[in-house]
């Protein structure tokens, strides 16, 4: 009985002995120390025993372990592995366990601490008894320091890319769920034939920007914030830019994305993306409001658009220039087709729209032309519209570059200003591919002083 409980708890010894080896480095080896030696009660300060380590190193005279009453008196660490069961004849006091934690970046952690690096969870965690490790999750962030280092050292790349605190900690698919949100057209949509303009290329300025041709007419840069609105975000302000200047200032008006966002639901999905395509028929069926009469809320809230009667008393704005007082209309949105057709339009008609596939390296855009860098090695992608509002060309250690200047949506902090510069002429990131001008409803007597043809698709 006696002998039994001496083996279970030389066991007990040997796995505590253990437990604290992690830590250690090494451990003491379990033997008849105290058995060998056999002094036992009182204080006996030369009642000692060299000690082996797991290491099989006899060590020097420090390295002793005691068989007396007092090897205890701080936290047991040298009374011998068989003191208790040979002296006392009872298990050993139970000693703290080995404090397990994790050496990260040159901290300690303890065990389920949780950190947090950019996106990404990082948390110190019990492998076994003896040992824990940090563990971190391996998302993709929107803000890629090694992207930021690529584009910022290499010259070629054009542009430079910069840490925006607002992206920083979030993941690349919130990014691109909640940052961008054009769903691509579908294919019936892509085979809308361009419009054909008669024009003469090299008649064009080398740089246009809409803000300087329309001072004060045009939208400016806004913040969809974590929603995935660009496509109503980029519908509502081309409308509004195109009132101001068809109707030559007399228009002015910032039209409603939210009035798209919460009322058209048909096959659009709110905040998770919507069809541009179907954005244009919804306005040109029901029309908007202004932007003061339904606030953007980045938000999936619903419908409330005052009922027709009601307008004026929501101290809602209606169109001046049509006969029938209702809200602001369009008419069926065209394609246009190419780099020229694009800046013919702009020159004549005001900013157009564009769908671009973005890309990882686009969010940390800081200035410069951009051109897709493939330095992510995370290939995901997104479709987001924005606004072309001029372009230009300037000289880089890569030659001439043509660029368009394009509003985005992320807030005037992000990019130049709230805009960015994009190689102009080549499809970059598909930007010449789905482009879409309108022409709004105003009264005719308006639109005849412009010498536009009206073409719809
Ligand atoms: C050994 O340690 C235990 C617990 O810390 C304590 O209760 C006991 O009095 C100590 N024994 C001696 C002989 O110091
Ligand atoms: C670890 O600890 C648990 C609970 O204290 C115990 O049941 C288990 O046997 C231990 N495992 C090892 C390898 O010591
Ligand atoms: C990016 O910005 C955030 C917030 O401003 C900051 O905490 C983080 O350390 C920055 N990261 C890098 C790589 O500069
Ligand atoms: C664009 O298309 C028009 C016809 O709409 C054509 O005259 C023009 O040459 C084209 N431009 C380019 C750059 O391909």
């Amino acid at each position: 009985m006696e002998l039994q409980n001496w083996t279970r708890a030389l066991v007990a010894v040997t796995l505590l002995t253990l437990a604290s080896a992690a830590l250690d480095d090494y451990f003491d080896l379990p033997g008849p120390y105290c058995r060998d030696r056999g002094c036992c009660p009182g204080r006996q300060d030369d009642c000692s025993v060299p000690i082996l380590g797991n290491n099989e190193v006899v060590f020097d005279e420090g390295t002793l372990c005691y068989c007396d009453d007092f090897c205890n008196r701080t936290r047991n660490e040298d009374c011998c592995p068989d003191f208790w069961p040979h002296c006392k004849g009872i298990m050993p006091p139970e000693i703290p366990g080995p404090i397990l934690g994790c050496t990260y970046e040159g901290i300690v952690y303890p065990v389920n601490k949780v950190v947090k690096r950019n996106c990404n969870d990082c948390k110190c965690t019990a492998i076994s008894n003896t040992t824990a490790e940090m563990l971190c999750e391996q998302n993709a962030c929107i803000v890629d320091p090694m992207i930021i280092d690529f584009v910022n050292n290499n010259y070629g790349v054009g542009w430079t890319a910069s840490n925006y605190s607002e992206f920083w900690g979030r993941k690349l698919e919130e990014g691109i769920k909640l940052r961008l949100g054009t769903l691509q057209p579908q294919r019936f949509v892509m085979r809308m034939t361009p419009v054909r303009r008669i024009y003469d290329p090299h008649s064009f300025p080398r740089e246009f920007d809409s803000e300087m041709k329309w001072p004060g007419f045009i939208t400016h840069v806004q913040d969809q914030g974590w929603c995935g609105s660009s496509w109503a975000i980029s519908t509502a302000a081309v409308a509004s830019d195109r009132f101001a200047i068809l109707s030559k200032g007399r228009e002015r008006i910032t039209l409603s994305a939210q009035h798209l966002i919460s009322c058209d639901r048909r096959g659009q999905q709110s905040c998770n993306g919507g069809y541009l395509d179907r954005a244009w028929s919804y306005i040109r069926k029901f029309g908007l409001v202004d932007e003061d009469c339904f606030p953007y809320t980045a938000s999936n809230e619903k419908c409330r658009v005052p009922r027709h009667g009601d307008l004026l008393t929501a101290k809602c704005r209606l169109p001046q220039f049509v006969d029938r007082k209702s809200k602001y209309k369009v008419a069926p949105a065209y394609r246009i087709g190419n780099e020229t057709d694009i800046m013919f339009e702009i020159l004549n008609s005001g900013p157009v729209q564009a769908t671009i596939k973005v890309y990882h390296d686009f969010f940390t855009y800081k200035g410069g032309i951009y051109k897709h860098s493939s330095v992510s090695p995370d290939d995901r992608t997104g479709y987001h519209s924005i606004r072309i509002v001029g372009w230009g060309e300037e000289y880089t250690s890569e030659g001439l570059r043509k660029y368009w200047k394009v509003a985005n949506s992320w807030g005037p902090a992000w990019g130049e200003n709230g805009y960015f510069r994009i190689i102009r002429g080549v499809d970059e990131c598909e930007i010449e591919s789905f482009v879409l001008g309108t022409w709004p409803e105003i009264e005719n007597k308006l639109l005849l002083q412009n010498e536009i043809p009206r073409v719809n698709i």
